[in-house]
């Protein structure tokens, strides 16, 4: 029985196709199903092989320079207000100061935005994207939230193959059949999830060559930069920056394991309001 008077006919809560179509791109409901229709009394253990989160496994802990720092920002006092959307300026020179260490040119802090996570960055970068009739070429297999941030904004994805026999390489001759003149930008993700591959020096060097050809953005994920087992270095795709343009993705949750916190950045020539 609603009070006051007669029962409202409440205007929230209709079908929201976009949101109906980033939903469908989910792999963590179909791994909470799974795991949830486990026979909670059977003892054998179950292998989770879709974990993305180091802090699951007791032997990845957060280096306690880093815990105390967090600790002391918060007790200080001095952090609890609003900063530039941008993020906070030491935090944007000492992320360009560490890239910096790796590529053939400087990266200054204003080429740098905090995001809360690299999740974020990746919201960020689809609605940058999401020009009206755009579409952007996404890796299969690959990480899906590429393709559920990209259905919210309406920007439509279309998938490039990685190749199991070549070390799951990009396909390259695939990405050049699939773009148009719509196409804005390609995703890569090194080192890879979900392949687990490193890419050479030499493969990114002709995906900056493609994009060059396709007048195209490479947004490179290296959210596990530097988390490289195989013979294969890992190389920032920054590197190849003067081929063509690069936005690198990358954060503190997975090598720094300081996942909580999500504390990552994006750099590259991101167009952001400040406010
Ligand atoms: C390829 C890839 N990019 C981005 C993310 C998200 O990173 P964050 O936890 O910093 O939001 C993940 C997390 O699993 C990932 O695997």
């Amino acid at each position: 029985m609603e009070k006051g008077g007669e029962a409202s006919k409440w205007r929230f809560g209709a079908a929201n196709p976009a949101l109906e179509a980033a939903g469908r791109q989910s792999i963590r409901s179909i791994v909470s199903g799974l795991f949830d229709s486990l026979d909670k009394s059977d003892p054998r253990p179950v292998a989770p092989l879709g974990h993305g989160d180091p802090s699951a496994f007791a032997c990845f802990r957060t280096a306690p320079a880093a815990e105390d720092a967090i600790a002391a920002a918060a007790l200080s006092g001095k952090h609890n207000c609003y900063s530039r959307a941008a993020g906070v300026e030491e935090a944007r020179s000492a992320v360009a100061a560490h890239l910096s260490r790796e590529l053939p040119y400087e990266v200054t802090a204003g080429d740098v935005v905090i995001t809360a996570g690299c999740n974020h960055a990746i919201e960020i970068m689809m609605a940058v994207l999401a020009a009206p009739g755009a579409n952007v070429l996404l890796p299969r297999p690959g990480y899906p939230m590429y393709e559920s941030r990209a259905a919210l904004c309406g920007l439509e994805f279309r998938h490039f193959d990685l190749l199991p026999d070549k070390g799951w390489e990009v396909d390259l001759d695939g990405v050049e059949a699939l773009a148009d003149e719509n196409t804005v930008a390609m995703v890569i993700v090194n080192p890879n999830n979900p392949c687990g591959c490193v890419y050479s020096y030499h493969h990114l060097a002709k995906i900056a060559e493609t994009a060059r050809k396709l007048g195209i953005l490479v947004i490179s994920d290296e959210v596990y930069d530097h988390c490289a087992f195989g013979s294969n270095p890992f190389v920032p795709m920054g590197v190849f920056g003067e081929i063509a343009p690069v936005v690198t993705m990358g954060g503190i949750s997975k090598r720094w394991m300081v996942i909580q916190s999500v504390i990552d950045y994006t750099t590259g020539e991101l167009p952001y309001a400040d406010g």
